[in-house]
Parts: C-alpha cells; sequence; structure tokens
C-alpha cells in the first residue's frame, strides 16, 4: 500500500511538473530531460559540440548557393546536427541510423525542409491562402502539410515566413501574408499553431521555424538581400509582430534573415537574438541562420573572415550554422583562443538538443519514419478535396463588367488562350517542397473537366510569359473567332517570385498586354484568368473591359479550384492582402499609411502644395482588402459603443445580389490624434460571413483599449485618449464611418 502511495505521488508529481513545463512553454521538456541533456553536453568533445550546431543539405534540393560536401562521413562522427532538404522514409531512416548507430554519442538528427505551401499536396502560395482571410483554413493547410511532411520522415520545417511586406517588386511576398501586421500576425500564429498542433512529440506534427528574422521584407528597392534600414519604431510597430506572435503561439525555432538591420547583419545582432528574443521575449527555442549567412558577413563588411563570422554569430546567439560549416570548421578555436566561451557553445547545444527532445527524438529517433503512414497519409482524396477548396476561397475577383462571370449555360464553345493555360509546372508556384508538377491541375484541364462534354473546348498558348515574339496571336485571334467566351490565361511564370526573384518592372510580362488587347477587341466575353506571385501594375489590362481573377498560384489543385469559381459553383470571397499599384513608381504604397502634413484631397485635384504626383493618382489600382463577388454586399447603420474600456462597433451587412455570398466584412480604425503620428486606417478585425441573397446581418465587433495601442519613442505601448474613427467595408477604400471617444 505505502509503495502505491509513493507511486502515486511520483506520479502526480511527474504530471504537474509536464503541465508546468508545458505552462512555461518548455514545450514538455520536464527535469528528467533536462538531465540527460546535461549529462550529455558535459559528455561532448568540442567537436562534437560544434557538430551540433551544424546543419548540412542533402542534395535532393538544393535551395542556396553553396553544396555540401562529405556530410556523410561527418554525421557518422557525431558532428552534425541536423539535414535539411532530405525525406521519403527509406531516405531518412538511413541517414538518422548514421547518426544513431555509428557516431560515439548516437544523438539523433533534426530533418528539415521549406514547407512552405504543403508537401505532397501543393497549396496556393501563403500570399494567396492569406487572400482568403480564413484563418481556420489556413491553419487546416499546416496541418495537411505536416501530417504528409511527417509522414515522410521530416520534424521540422522552415516555415512560417511571416515577413511584412510593403515592395511587390520583391518576390517573395509570394511567401508572405501581405502588407499588414495585425492580420500577418494571426496568419503567422494560424501557421504554427497548424504545423505544431497540440503535442510536438506526435509523429504527425513538426517544429515550426519563424522566418526571417528580422524584417527581411522591408529590403530596399525590393531588391532581394538588400540593406533594411528602418526606425526601431517602425521595427517595433509594422516588422517584429508577426514573428512574436509565432513564438506565442509556440514556434520551436527562428531563422535569422540575411539582411543588415541599421548597419549590423541580423546573424551577428546580439540586441536582435539576444537582449530582444531572449532577454525581452523569453524565447526558449533555438536560432538557425539562414542559408550560409554566418559566411555572408563577410561581404556585408561586418566580418573579417569566416572565423571571425562564426565569433560574432554564436556571441550575438545564434544556435545552428545552416550551410556555412562555419561553427564545425572554428568554433574549436575560438575556444582555445578565448574568443568564444564554452558556456556560449554549451548553451547554443541545450537548446538544440531541447528542440530534439520536444520532438520525441530522443524517446525514438525513427519515429518519423513510418512507411504505412507515407504510403496512406499523402495526397489522400481528402487533403486533395480541401486544396481545391482553398484554392478558390485564394482566389480574388478583381473586375467583373457586365457580369462576365461566371460563364453562361449557353455557352458552346470556350477558347482558352494564354501561356499559362495549360502549364503544369507554374501551377506549384515557387518553394513547392515535394510537390510533382505533374500532379498539378491545369486551368485547361480543370475547365475541361468542369464543363464536360457540353462544352467544346480550344486551346492555343498565343504568346509566351516573356518575350516580344507575337507570332502565335494569328492562331489565338483565329480560335477565338470560334469561341462564344474566351478565357485568358496571363502572369508570370512560377519562378519569377519566391527567393532570388525580384523584378524592377511588374506588369505583365512579355506581350501579353498586347495579347490582351486583341483579345479584348473580338467583341467576345473575356474573363482574363491570372496567374502570379506578387501585386502585378496591370493597369493596362484593369483599362479593358473583360473580367479578371487572380487566382496567385493555386498548387496541385489549381485547375479544378479556378474551375468552381469560373463555372460560379463557388462564389468568389478573397480579398487582397496586399495593394496593387498602378505602378511601380508609386512603390511603397499600402493601406496604413500616413496623412502627411500636406495631404491630399482628391475633391481639391488641383490643389498645388500637397503630397502628390504630377502624373498619376495617389491612389492603388486595387486596394488592400479589396475582392468582388458574383453578388454585392452594402453596409450601413455603424454604430459605436464605448463601455469603459471597451469598445463595440456593430455595422448592418446586406446581400443586395442575386445569389449566396461569403463577405469579409473589414473593420479599420483611426486614431486622430497621437503623440505618434497614427495611420490614416489600420485593420482591427474582420469577420468573414456567409449572407444569404436578400439577407441582412448585423456584425459585432467588440475592441479594447488595448487594440489602440502603439508605440511611442521609448518603445513602450500604450494607447492614448481621445477621439477615433471607426471604419467597416468591402476593403480599406470602401467603408463607412463612425466616429468615438475614449477618456
Ligand atoms: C533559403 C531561404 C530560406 C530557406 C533556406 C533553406 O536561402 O532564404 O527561406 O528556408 O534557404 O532552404
Amino acid at each position: 500500500m505505502r509503495n502505491l502511495k509513493i507511486s502515486a505521488i511520483l506520479m502526480l508529481l511527474l504530471i504537474a511538473e509536464t503541465v508546468q513545463s508545458q505552462n512555461t512553454g518548455e514545450g514538455g521538456i520536464v527535469s528528467a530531460d533536462n538531465a540527460k541533456i546535461e549529462a550529455l553536453i558535459k559528455n561532448m568533445t568540442v567537436d562534437e559540440k560544434a557538430g551540433q550546431l551544424t546543419l548540412f543539405m542533402s542534395g535532393w534540393d538544393v535551395t542556396g548557393p553553396t553544396l555540401s560536401t562529405n556530410y556523410q562521413k561527418l554525421i557518422k562522427e557525431g558532428k552534425v546536427g541536423g539535414l535539411f532538404n532530405a525525406y521519403t522514409v527509406d531516405y531518412v531512416r538511413e541517414f538518422q541510423r548514421m547518426a544513431v548507430e555509428e557516431s560515439r554519442l548516437k544523438i539523433p538528427m533534426i530533418f528539415g525542409y521549406d514547407v512552405i505551401h504543403g508537401h505532397r499536396t501543393i497549396f496556393p502560395i501563403p500570399l494567396g491562402q492569406s487572400c482568403s482571410w480564413n484563418l481556420a483554413a489556413i491553419e487546416q493547410s499546416e496541418r495537411i502539410a505536416a501530417q504528409e511532411a511527417t509522414a515522410e520522415g521530416l520534424n521540422w520545417t522552415f516555415s512560417p515566413m511571416v515577413d511584412v511586406a510593403r515592395d511587390p517588386r520583391w518576390g517573395r511576398v509570394a511567401e508572405g501574408s501581405g502588407e499588414d501586421t495585425w492580420l500577418g500576425s494571426k496568419i503567422a500564429a494560424a501557421r504554427v499553431r497548424g504545423f505544431q498542433g497540440t503535442d510536438l512529440k506526435s509523429n504527425n506534427t513538426m517544429m515550426a521555424c519563424a522566418k526571417h528574422f528580422a524584417a527581411y521584407g522591408a529590403a530596399q528597392g525590393g531588391r532581394d538581400y538588400h540593406t533594411v534600414d528602418v526606425s526601431e519604431l517602425s521595427l517595433y510597430e509594422w516588422y517584429l509582430p508577426p514573428y512574436k506572435a509565432c513564438l506565442d503561439a509556440g514556434a520551436g525555432s527562428i531563422m535569422t534573415s540575411f539582411n543588415e538591420i541599421a548597419g549590423v547583419p541580423s546573424t551577428a545582432n546580439k540586441w536582435l537574438m539576444t537582449d530582444l528574443l531572449r532577454n525581452d521575449w523569453g524565447f526558449n527555442g533555438f536560432v538557425v541562420t539562414d542559408y550560409t549567412s554566418i559566411n555572408e558577413m563577410v561581404n556585408h563588411g561586418n566580418a573579417e573572415n569566416n572565423k571571425d563570422a562564426a565569433r560574432l554569430a554564436i556571441n550575438a546567439g545564434v544556435d545552428m550554422d545552416m550551410m556555412g560549416s562555419t561553427y564545425l570548421d572554428y568554433l574549436p578555436e575560438l575556444i582555445k583562443e578565448k574568443k568564444v566561451s564554452m558556456d556560449a557553445v554549451d548553451n547554443a547545444v541545450r537548446w538544440v538538443l531541447k528542440a530534439k527532445m520536444k520532438l520525441g527524438l530522443f524517446d525514438d529517433p525513427y519515429r518519423y519514419c513510418n512507411k504505412s503512414r507515407q504510403e496512406n497519409e499523402v495526397m489522400t482524396p481528402d487533403q486533395l478535396a480541401f486544396a481545391r477548396k482553398l484554392v478558390a476561397e485564394s482566389c480574388v475577383l478583381l473586375k467583373n463588367p457586365g457580369q462576365i462571370l461566371p460563364i453562361p449555360e449557353t455557352v458552346k464553345t470556350i477558347a482558352i488562350i494564354g501561356p499559362l493555360g495549360d502549364s503544369k509546372k507554374d501551377m506549384l508556384g515557387n518553394w513547392s517542397a515535394a510537390g510533382k508538377w505533374e500532379q498539378c491541375v491545369t486551368l485547361l484541364e480543370g475547365v475541361k473537366s468542369r464543363a464536360g462534354s457540353r462544352v467544346e473546348l480550344l486551346y492555343e498558348k498565343g504568346c509566351n510569359t516573356n518575350d516580344g515574339d507575337k507570332r502565335g496571336f494569328e492562331a489565338a485571334l483565329k480560335l477565338a473567332q470560334k469561341a462564344d467566351f474566351i478565357i485568358l490565361a496571363l502572369g508570370e511564370n512560377g519562378w519569377m517570385s519566391g527567393e532570388a526573384a525580384s523584378r524592377s518592372t511588374i506588369d505583365l510580362p512579355g506581350v501579353q498586354n498586347d495579347l490582351a488587347e486583341a483579345m479584348a477587341k473580338t467583341g467576345k466575353p473575356v474573363a482574363v484568368v491570372l496567374f502570379n506571385g506578387r501585386p502585378l501594375t496591370i493597369s493596362r489590362l484593369s483599362s479593358l473591359n473583360v473580367a479578371i481573377l487572380e487566382t496567385w498560384f493555386g498548387g496541385t489543385q489549381a485547375g479544378n479550384g479556378i474551375a468552381d469559381l469560373l463555372f460560379g459553383d463557388k462564389n468568389p470571397s478573397g480579398k487582397l492582402t496586399m495593394t496593387f499599384p498602378r505602378n511601380e513608381g508609386q512603390i511603397p504604397i499600402f493601406y496604413n499609411a500616413k496623412n502627411t502634413g500636406r495631404p491630399y484631397n482628391p475633391a481639391d485635384s488641383g490643389a498645388k502644395y500637397v503630397s502628390r504626383y504630377l502624373d498619376c493618382s495617389n491612389d492603388p489600382l486595387y486596394p488592400f482588402g479589396y475582392g468582388l463577388s458574383y453578388t454585392t454586399f452594402t453596409y450601413a447603420n455603424l454604430e459605436t459603443r464605448v463601455d469603459g474600456d471597451k469598445i463595440n462597433v456593430t455595422v448592418q451587412v446586406s446581400n443586395t445580389g442575386n445569389r449566396d455570398g461569403e463577405e469579409v466584412v473589414q473593420l479599420y480604425i483611426r486614431d486622430k490624434v497621437g503623440s505618434v503620428t497614427r495611420p490614416v486606417k489600420e485593420l482591427k478585425g474582420f469577420q468573414k460571413v456567409n449572407i444569404k441573397k436578400g439577407e441582412t446581418k448585423s456584425i459585432a465587433f467588440s475592441l479594447t483599449t488595448a487594440d489602440l495601442a502603439f508605440y511611442h519613442p521609448d518603445l513602450k505601448k500604450y494607447w492614448e485618449p481621445g477621439e477615433f474613427t471607426a471604419f467597416a467595408g468591402t476593403n480599406s477604400a470602401e467603408t463607412i464611418s463612425a466616429t468615438f471617444k475614449v477618456n
């Protein structure tokens, strides 16, 4: 009886400690784990410690400028902490075997990959998904991605990318959630929850990695890897919150960005990696560099050589070196020369070992090497059906004059014309992980399977995406003459966005605008289906009397999801999360801009001494939050009620069209006077609601004064009493408003 009591007490203590460690964000690490980690560290040689901080790439998928050499030998010597771009059960199992059966201390490796918008089932690019404004769907897409990736041996993803970006020339806007910090933070947390689930030790969850810390999206000129120089106040107000949202959601790792911030590269930035990340934010995961970003500090001019760069990075608080081999090559020497303390190295090793403990890799290094999962949990019908649904929710209807769309039932012949009409490879977009382009459904295939034998389908490429060759126009025009409906498939190739894919001009490339004008001149109904990884300056295209459906790169089920919208089986509900400029001259252009001391008032279009262009409107082509539906919505009776620190806002939204539809009701506020100037609008809430035709819904939002807070020069965040305006509307430019006071 006594023993039973003791074991019960011990069990209760262990449970209490586990719960406590979960609460402290230690992610399931209990004291026994810590004891094991300390014993390991005590037993490790300096070379083994340096190796634990080393991440190499297997040659399966090259995602950077250098290749790994002799990493298999190093794995057997216990000098590699993790491997990336290696997947499938057999491939991972063999490398893990080398680590846990041939090395001295048998420490398991962590296996990472860029699972950015799906693993095998590829979903719309993240910028596209963000336009669904459906946090649950975005979380579910990462849940599925984690399920598939972990079924193929992976347990760590270099995702979510949460860099706020306001410059569409930067190709990596494709990987993010657009220009808004508040929405980007909500989406960031949803993605982390999707990847990590509620138990990182489960074999179908994987560790997230918030990236790229920090402010990588503010690269000057929208040119990838370029300098970032933003004020500290802007850093805190606009760029840092999504990373913090990831960590608050429990992200187990974070990746340093290539860029410098105010003169110091992130990878050597002690203020960023220790003072802010560890001391202020209490981060208890591990920090991995981006691809050779330690070595690149020599190019930055911040380090004399790789050894010096390694010293800077480890002393800044960077734990793991991706592909640089600088820790492996130089930490032992740096310790001998007392330029780096053993404590600093032990600290880094401790964070990496804790991550592996959280993933359950010490309990079972082969936990993610389950053949039957690989055979049964990848690209299942349910996963593909979800992908198709998310494609449709991510698309944004930009124009639909005379209700050209949906395609009328009376249509007998459809001509699909354009360079992206039947391009499997481009449907994946960039960062398509283990996705197979051969498995993608193209627009032509999607329309064919939806239209069936009822419709004759014709197809001509018409032109290439990106050259001056117009010889295909004649055949395209001939085809168009035979059709009673034209679908124009235009846009970018998948490789024109993503990493190292900045563009200085961002209109439709090549002669696609000429093709569009030729098609519009036929007088036939034309629906343009756009495939692109960034906002485009499609002013010429938008001036035509054509419908325009923004579809981004929809991934495996692209063609099917788009066809569901083109034929009206689904009603478009997407809303832009990034502004479309009229031209590059307007960039950077974003909705939450400041009013300036000389604001331009369109009602006074002749005014001279105001903030405006002589040759272009200040307004964007399509604003943040914009997206049409096949029905129409009107807004009325916006009311605010302040009750202490609560601000309740209600608005009535009516479906005034002839079909049911989903509307993203957006709530913005403006703080009219602040000790720090405030934007003309700030998104503070949204609700995606289904409203039946003829129905009116009352939508209620409840804010608190905490939602009105902003950063001050002392970097403290708090709100200031005064007058505010609440805006509700269908996008950031079309709203109704009401003022309220908070004292
Ligand atoms: C790349 C990217 C980063 C990615 C990493 C590994 O250079 O910047 O986002 O996760 O290398 O592929």
